[in-house]
């Protein structure tokens, strides 16, 4: 892999690693969680170039207590993950404790990490997500059982969730004031409100507003990292304890290297050219194969990083819509032989955003759900049938 050094003493700044209760996490880095990306495979290339914490895809708790083979598979680490990262996706306290306590009876997680911060209309509209945290009675059951029944095997429990529902009704500080007083081991905040979905920026003030009223837990910042230089500037600007990483690693494992290096005050950074991307991009599948042993499964899910790891590469419009639709391991390795190997990195062409953005929809919700910070009796009722089959954030 080809490494190059950053000539710019700006880029440079040390953090000490990041503490999550009883683990220590070397590089203060975490792979955000991503439904449908988040997979072994995935985190397998990421964690081979760094350090951090790498968290799987969500599994819904009912799914889990239920043990659906899906969910079953969502929660498998590979043998050599120090760190099993789970993050759990529920809207009522039971079904949540229930689900957390079977991770911890079974031994099946080292850390599990709640979802509170998905905008997608189906769950927000039962008053799930990042609509829940306006519930503030609902919001601190469910963090409280999570916590009680997480400490019971001296597994650190955290949270993730967005700003708030829209700019009028904004939630992080009372949920982030909540779950530390409830005993998490660190809150995660997306710099955005439910109502944004993934346009405009993330909000790095909020991030900041965040670390300042919690002094006394870690506090990781998320939104728009797309370069290890964005997650130093993040870390000046908000003082956050830790960054956590989406879109911006999509189609690139190798920026947690680039992170690793950064955190360490290197100025070391991959910059692949296009054989390297090639062969990530076969072992991508590769791997996937293995993860989901069924090889039509794993190149149909392959097709969607196509675009991610090719951004900015010279890359023919004919070649790309196979690469797109690409049915076999052998097709793949066929495909990816007809490239012009010697192709050095592009520079910015590679770089910037990618994965979703989306332009911002007034957010969906339960009737007369803002009329109250405290569930009604109707809510209530509704609430524990809102855990549908979602997937995301
Ligand atoms: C495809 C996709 C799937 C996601 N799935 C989840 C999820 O399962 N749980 C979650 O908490 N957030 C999920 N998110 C949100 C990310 O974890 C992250 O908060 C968001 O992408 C903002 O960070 P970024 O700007 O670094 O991408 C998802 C995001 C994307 C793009």
């Amino acid at each position: 892999m080809t490494v190059t050094a950053v000539p710019t003493s700006d880029t440079r700044l040390e953090l000490p690693p990041l503490k999550l209760g009883p683990l220590t996490v070397d590089a203060p880095v975490i792979l955000a969680p991503m439904a449908g990306i988040t997979n072994k495979a995935f985190r397998r290339l990421c964690r081979e170039y760094g350090g951090g914490l790498y968290v799987s895809e969500m599994v819904t708790s009912r799914a889990l207590v239920e043990r659906s083979p899906e969910s079953m598979r969502i929660i498998s680490h590979d043998e050599d993950e120090k760190v099993r990262s789970v993050q759990l996706y529920g809207v009522d306290p039971k079904t949540v404790g229930a689900a957390v306590r079977l991770l911890v009876e079974e031994d099946r997680a080292d850390h599990i990490d709640l979802n509170f911060g998905c905008p997608v209309p189906k769950v927000t509209r039962k008053g799930g997500g990042s609509a829940l945290p306006w519930k503030l009675d609902l919001f601190t059951g469910i963090v409280q059982t999570a916590v009680k029944e997480a400490s019971k095997g001296n597994i650190p429990l955290t949270i993730k969730m967005r700003k708030g529902i829209d700019d009028d009704h904004l939630t992080y500080l009372d949920a982030g004031r909540i779950a530390r007083d409830a005993g998490v081991a660190a809150v995660a905040l997306h710099g955005r409100t439910a109502s944004q979905f993934y346009s405009g920026k993330a909000d790095w003030s909020a991030i900041a507003n965040l670390r300042e009223a919690l002094p006394d837990i870690p506090v990781l910042g998320n939104g728009d990292i797309w370069s290890a230089e964005d997650a130093i500037r993040m870390v000046r600007e908000t003082g956050v304890d830790g960054i956590v990483v989406g879109r911006g690693c999509q189609g690139r494992p190798w920026l947690f290297g680039d992170l690793q290096a950064a955190f360490e005050g290197s100025d070391r950074r991959y910059r692949p050219g296009l054989k390297e991307v090639a062969e990530s991009v076969y072992r991508h599948a590769q791997l996937l194969i293995e993860t989901f042993g069924d090889e039509g499964k794993a190149l149909r899910d392959i097709r969607k990083h196509m675009a991610w790891y090719f951004k900015g590469y010279m890359v023919g419009g004919e070649l790309r819509a196979k690469l797109a639709t690409v049915p076999t391991l052998e097709v793949l390795r066929e495909l990816l032989d007809t490239l012009d190997m010697s192709a050095p990195y592009p520079g910015a062409d590679a770089e910037g955003p990618r994965g979703r953005a989306g332009s911002p929809k007034r957010t969906a919700l339960p009737e007369k759900w803002l009329e109250s910070r405290l569930l009604n009796d109707a809510q209530q009722a509704d609430i524990s049938a809102a855990e549908l089959d979602v997937s995301g954030g």
